[in-house]
């Protein structure tokens, strides 16, 4: 029988090293170099982690050549048309679709946490009024870390319990927040009669003077675009909670990290970006020449919204908020708005276009989500707060599995160092 080995042979001393293939229930099998340089002398060397496994997982799959999303099995397509939100969060979090009853437990125990403390508050007023929201968002969750002390405990599963219920339910409260102070309007408290995306516009979009009124059609389509922005396996925020959970750190400070890494424009910042990048090119006279920027080498300037390390096929979330924009413009906007007019065709342009064409560059979820925000009546500065606020329940999810995980350790990176060879010190006056 084949073995389920590979083996590298190092062709300077003729020393072989057979290393076992690690395989998953489906996706690439991986070559297990955990003992390369014990046994070796070598390191690896993958900047960008083109063809590295981080880790182990049983929570998201995609498959970028196919265009697949799989929430713990279940295709995005399916939860997308018969499920919602906080359902999907407890299918991210405890592995299984809740039963009637555990669904109501779980939304109960969400409610209960929705307020933040009142102290809280006054965090705000430490930022400039038109400091950006995702950098009060970052500070303000990671100052949770303060009124939960318990949670530093997070090798006991009870306080690890409700510091993910808390993160879940606090985090549009924060958010929401953030948003009303760059404003100058006053905080919104949450209203629990309200669902999970409903109670975030409602505390985003109301004020204490009028009678505010939920647009049910909106609620549904952001609790739409948050189910397809819950988790997505290691990207690069996943990837800074699990990095900096393997220190040990509480869950507040884990989540604070994935603010951060999520808010770089290759990122989630991409959804903002991709609405100042319309807004600049303006309309679709400009097409060409935007386009040829985005191909010119010595030009700074992506095409923002196209491209995905994973997905070399259209990404299945785009696929699903472009089809939601024709319905929620036609409900809600302006079914002819002119930025998705312009979007529209500059896909069309870029998918007929070699340079796009032969680099598999295609539409990804950040691409057609700000026309949604717009249309909901978010202003471009909270784009990529509304991507936080739907992505925190997947880092949770990531964080409890890495530090549950059997031969969980601290996460530490090798190098190829390329400085001087040692050397002695220089006294001034001989420089
Ligand atoms: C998200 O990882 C995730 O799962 C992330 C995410 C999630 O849910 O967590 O899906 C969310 O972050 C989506 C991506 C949002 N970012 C953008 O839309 C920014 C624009 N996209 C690019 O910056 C880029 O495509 C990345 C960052 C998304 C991917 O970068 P890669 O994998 O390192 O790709 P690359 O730079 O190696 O590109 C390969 C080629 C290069 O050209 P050549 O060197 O082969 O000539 O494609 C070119 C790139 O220059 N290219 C682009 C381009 N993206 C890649 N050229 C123009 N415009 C672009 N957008």
């Amino acid at each position: 029988m084949a073995k389920d080995t590979v083996t590298i042979i190092d062709n300077s001393t003729g020393k072989e090293l057979e290393l076992p293939l690690r395989r998953g229930t489906i996706g690439p099998a991986a070559v297990d170099i955990t003992s390369l340089y014990r046994e070796f002398g070598y390191l690896t060397y993958d900047p960008g982690f083109m063809s590295t496994a981080s880790c182990r997982s049983s929570i998201t799959y995609v498959d970028g050549n196919e265009g697949v999303l799989l929430y713990r099995g279940y295709p995005i397509e399916q939860l997308a048309e018969h499920s919602h939100y906080i359902e999907v969060v407890y299918l991210l979090l405890y592995g299984e679709l809740p039963n009637q009853q555990q669904l109501a437990d779980f939304s109960d125990s969400i409610k209960a946490h929705t307020m933040i403390n009142e102290s809280l508050k006054s965090f705000y007023h430490g930022f400039h009024h038109d400091a950006h929201p995702m950098a009060s968002l970052m500070g303000v969750v990671g100052s949770l870390s303060s009124f939960y002390p318990d949670a530093a405990d997070i090798y006991d599963s009870q306080q690890r319990e409700i510091a993910a219920h808390r993160i879940v339910a606090k985090i549009p409260t924060i958010a929401a927040a953030s948003y009303k102070y760059s404003i100058g309007e006053p905080f919104v408290y949450p209203k629990n009669s309200l669902a999970y995306c409903a109670n975030l516009l409602n505390m985003m979009l109301s004020v204490p003077s009028e009678d505010y009124e939920i647009n049910p059609v909106a609620a549904k389509a952001l609790d739409l675009i948050f189910m397809l922005h819950l988790d997505h396996e290691q990207n690069v925020s996943t990837s800074t909670v699990r990095l900096s959970g393997s220190t040990g750190t509480n869950p507040f400070a884990c989540m604070a990290t994935g603010i951060s890494a999520l808010w770089g424009p290759a990122h989630g910042g991409a959804n903002e970006a991709v609405l100042t990048m319309l807004e600049e090119i303006g309309d679709v006279k400009n097409i060409s020449k935007y386009i040829e920027k985005a191909k010119d080498k010595n030009d700074p300037f992506r095409l923002m919204g196209f491209g995905h390390r994973v997905y070399k096929n259209y990404d299945p979330r785009a696929k699903i908020i472009r089809k939601m924009c024709y319905e929620v413009l036609d409900k809600l906007g302006d079914s002819s708005d002119p930025m998705f007019e312009l979007a529209l065709k500059l896909e069309e342009v870029a998918l007929n276009d070699d340079y796009f064409v032969s680099r598999k560059l295609y539409p990804n979820v950040d691409f057609y989500s700000g026309i949604i925000y717009r249309v909901l009546g978010i202003p471009t500065n909270m784009f990529t707060v509304m991507f936080a606020v739907a992505r925190a329940p997947g880092w949770v999810a990531q964080w409890l599995e890495m530090i549950t995980e059997p031969d969980q350790r601290i996460g530490r990176p090798r190098q190829v160092y390329e400085g001087a060879k040692p050397r002695d010190y220089l006294p001034l006056s001989k420089r």
